[in-house]
């Protein structure tokens, strides 16, 4: 979908769109669609991909904020019976945009704990089904996606795979960004409730301060945690919210722009899904080779933020 549809019926324009986001476009699920059948159909790729049997995983995390169902049961289910990892454990992690993140260590720490082998770890969402179309502040920002990646415990001792995170929250900024009814604080039950409270609602001005902070203090974290510079990172890859928070981020930093990798143009605000869907376009273009280094961040609701090092 592309932003000239948003000016066919709201105050907005491509210029304005693109010049505040550098966004340009956003891919839409069919109505049909949920959030488990666009996960589905990234686990199939990623274990095709891998070779892995679906009776070898051992555990489902599936990062999304836009289940299937409110609450229950989770999408980690649904896609574990849908590909047949009959001998799966099964979660949805709850995160928001830095979902894929806290799910990436997630999976590390029971690799490493020998509580699983293989753990499938996906992004997933349809945020246009909780997007309210007629607010020019939000409904710009967002696109629907999923993207997927099998963490497995490796004897071959190449050393590659997740070296360290860093996890962190904020619940103190939790209603900036938020769905404020529906939940167990405001029950739609016995009553009638007004659809636009049940949709996204967000400080955007607040959140970007927030992101552009997290994102420039955290990469710098991880670097010196684990004894880096930049020459030794092939790729920075952030979540893909807005090209000004990431080039804001870059500046605060004194990191070079080239080595954030963006694809927000054509996306938008995939959430959760962002950056697998980033890893795995740079994966397909040939961007990362074996032995590179590459750290992630995100940041989003709740407020949550964190960043994997990862070696490709
Ligand atoms: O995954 C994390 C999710 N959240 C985010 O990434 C959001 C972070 N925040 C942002 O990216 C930016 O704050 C926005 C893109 C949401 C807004 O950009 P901004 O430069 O901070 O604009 P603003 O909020 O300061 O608003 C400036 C003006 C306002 O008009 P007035 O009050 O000055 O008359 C807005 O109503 O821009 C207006 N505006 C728009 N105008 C045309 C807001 N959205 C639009 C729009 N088209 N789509």
């Amino acid at each position: 979908m592309a932003n000239e549809e948003f000016s066919t019926y709201l105050d907005t324009s491509d210029e304005w769109i693109r010049s505040h986001t550098g966004i340009g476009f956003r891919h839409i699920a069919e109505p049909t669609t949920a959030t488990s059948d666009l996960a589905v159909e990234a686990a199939r790729k990623v274990l095709s991909k891998a070779g892995l049997p679906p009776e070898e995983v051992d555990l489902v995390l599936v990062a999304t904020a836009t289940g299937d169902f409110l609450g229950f049961p989770s999408v980690a289910c649904i896609v574990q019976d849908r590909i047949g990892a009959k001998k799966a454990a099964a979660m949805d992690v709850g995160a928001g945009c830095t979902g894929f993140i806290y799910a990436l260590e997630t999976a590390r720490c029971f690799v490493l704990s020998g509580g699983a082998r293989n753990v499938l770890v996906i992004g997933a969402e349809t945020l246009s089904r909780i997007t309210n179309w007629q607010d020019r502040n939000t409904c710009v920002l967002f696109g629907d996606g999923a993207g997927a990646a099998l963490v497995s415990a490796d004897g071959s001792g190449t050393n590659r795979g997740i070296i360290s995170s860093v996890l962190r929250a904020d619940g103190s900024g939790a209603e900036l960004l938020s769905r404020p009814e529906g939940g167990t604080r405001f029950p739609f039950t016995d009553r009638v409730v007004d659809p636009v409270a049940t949709y996204l609602k967000m400080d955007g001005r607040q959140v970007y301060n927030f992101a552009v902070k997290v994102v420039s203090e955290g990469i710098v974290n991880i670097m010196e945690t684990n004894h880096l510079c930049i020459n030794d990172i092939a790729w920075i890859v952030p979540h893909q919210a807005n090209v000004r928070i990431i080039e804001a981020a870059a500046k605060r930093s004194k990191l070079p722009i080239e080595k954030f990798f963006m694809n927000i143009e054509e996306y938008a605000n995939t959430s959760a899904a962002s950056i697998p869907i980033a890893l795995s376009e740079m994966s397909e273009k040939g961007l990362l080779k074996s032995g590179d280094l590459v750290v992630t961040f995100g940041f989003g609701a709740g407020l949550t933020y964190g960043g994997n090092l990862i070696r490709w």
